[in-house]
């Protein structure tokens, strides 16, 4: 008997078996073919490891927090690794620490790129005493000077860029009492080139630009003196007085062809005895009432001539500056001793001066304009904050001339702001300075003047402790600020550049 016969037997006949007997069949169900496994790749591991030995098998699993987010939201978690990169071109001063490649520095190259958010090549650098901004400048300078850029120095307090002039070849021009160096804040510069030749309106534009840089000097240097804790005022009718005085010295407001460069003294000297048609030019009925209402004014004037500076830059230039030198340097130690304001208003007048000797400089002639320590000019009040402000905003250059890099060095942010009282009208424009300078090299701080950057910048709580903690722990360490993106760089300085940026003679036999 078959195997359906005894189940019938069993069961009894099913449909199958009776349609069977009439002759048919049924399909039946084909057996399914069992398909061979092919081999796992990946093995399960539990949590703790796979349990052998030298399996890396821990008893205990390691506390993994999961966090889901798409790469919309990764940056605000980890803001600096989503920061792209820069292009390999300027000076390479360092090393960018988040990718770990190398970190180069290109003003002018960035203004020309869309994609890096940079539009002015002007760079700020803060960072406490000691912490190597200096040093970053420095090798900044002599870096770009392979990409054809040449140096300015506006202005050194500390005389320490004396070195690096030196081992270019350069001799450092020395301003200080009892030095031959005289440097007249209000020569002409180059724009009085051709002059006899002008057409009226080109000798009308030029020396709208001429006036204009003076004046702002001049109400920088006033408006820096104070009368108890309040500045010399400096109006219009003031404006109109040194404008007046100014164009009749020169010889522009009698239409002369030729003009005659003056000085300080001799302005004040005008101003002191003022001729009958200065009197009637400005206004005023008679010389009595022009003497009184401008008292002030000429005081301020003649505490330049006379005060500590005497014989700095009231007189005609003295110096011969070589444009074509790969750097040049103006070394202002001599005057620490006759205090900040006096350091001040010299780094004032310097700006001045440089900045007309810039006018007109050759479209392609790139120079890098470093203002070291100049928060000792800009402590100076709302005045002096001003006429630095002018020179920053030459940069991206005018008429297809200047477009110089501007590089400032100072302490903290509220240096600026200390030009006036705190929402007061020097306070705003010197927060604005802050945003004529899209690269900001941020070195080590305390922890309280971080928080004066992070409100002026708004860095956040990353890049705050970044400045307080990382940055505070080696030289040349800072955040770089391009635009909107932040960068963690050290600045590595090679044996010999170390040699010329070294700092630390006064202390070194201590070590
Ligand atoms: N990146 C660096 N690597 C090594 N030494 C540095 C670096 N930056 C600065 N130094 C050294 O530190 C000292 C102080 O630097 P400096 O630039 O004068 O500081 P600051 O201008 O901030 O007061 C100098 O002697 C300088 O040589
Ligand atoms: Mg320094």
């Amino acid at each position: 008997m078959n195997r359906r016969a005894a189940r019938t037997a069993r069961r009894g006949r099913d449909v199958t078996a009776l349609l069977a007997d009439f002759g048919h069949d049924l399909p039946t169900v084909p057996t399914p073919v069992k398909a061979a496994r092919e081999p796992k790749p990946f093995h399960h591991a539990p949590r703790g490891g796979p349990r052998r030995v030298d399996a890396g098998w821990a008893p205990a699993t390691a506390p993994v927090a999961t966090y889901r987010m798409t790469s919309d939201q990764a940056p605000v978690w980890w803001p600096f690794i989503a920061t792209p990169g820069l292009p390999p071109t300027g000076a390479q001063m360092g090393i960018d620490m988040l990718s770990g490649g190398s970190f180069y520095c290109d003003p002018l190259g960035w203004v020309l790129r869309d994609d890096v958010p940079v539009t002015n090549p002007n760079i700020f650098s803060f960072g406490k005493p000691g912490t190597g901004k200096s040093a970053t400048t420095k090798a900044f300078c002599l870096r770009m000077m392979d990409f054809g850029y040449r140096t300015f120095i506006l202005g050194d307090p500390k005389d320490e860029y004396e070195r690096l002039a030196r081992a270019l070849g350069v001799e450092p021009f020395v301003i200080g009492p009892g030095m031959p160096a005289r440097i007249n804040p209000l020569a002409f510069g180059p724009l009085i080139q051709g002059w006899d030749g002008l057409s009226p309106e080109q000798a009308t534009s030029r020396a709208a630009i001429i006036f204009g840089r003076w004046l702002t000097l001049v109400r920088g240097l006033v408006g820096s003196q104070r009368i108890g804790t309040v500045h010399v005022p400096f109006g219009p009718t003031e404006d109109r007085v040194v404008m007046a005085g100014l164009q009749d010295l020169t010889g522009y407001g009698q239409g002369a062809t030729h003009l005659r460069e003056t000085t300080i003294p001799q302005l004040w000297h005008l101003l002191d005895n003022p001729s009958p048609s200065l009197i009637e030019q400005c206004r005023y009925a008679t010389a009595r009432h022009f003497l009184d209402e401008t008292r002030l004014l000429r005081d301020a004037l003649g505490q330049l001539v006379n005060g500590p500076l005497a014989g700095l830059f009231d007189d005609y230039t003295t110096i011969e500056v070589d444009w074509a030198a790969p750097i040049q340097s103006l070394s202002l130690s001599r005057l620490e001793p006759l205090g900040d304001d006096a350091v001040g208003i010299a780094l004032t007048c310097l700006n001045s001066w440089g900045r007309g000797m810039r006018e007109m400089a050759e479209p392609g002639d790139l120079r890098i304009v470093v203002r070291d320590e100049s928060w000792k000019q800009l402590r100076l009040g709302p005045e002096a904050v001003k006429s630095f402000d002018a020179d920053l905003r030459l940069s991206r250059g005018c008429a297809g001339m200047g477009g110089d890099i501007q590089f400032a060095v100072a302490h903290k942010p509220s240096d600026l702001l200390s030009a006036g009282d705190v929402g007061s009208q020097a306070a705003t424009i010197a927060k604005d300075l802050l945003h004529l300078a899209d690269i900001k090299i941020l070195h080590g701080q305390r922890a309280g003047v971080a928080e004066d950057l992070d409100t002026m910048l708004g860095l956040g709580p990353m890049a705050r402790d970044l400045i307080t903690g990382w940055a505070m722990q080696s030289k040349g360490r800072a955040l770089w600020c391009v635009g909107e993106q932040t960068y963690k760089v050290q600045t590595v300085l090679h044996p010999l550049e170390r040699e010329l940026t070294f700092t630390n003679e006064a202390i070194a036999t201590a070590a």
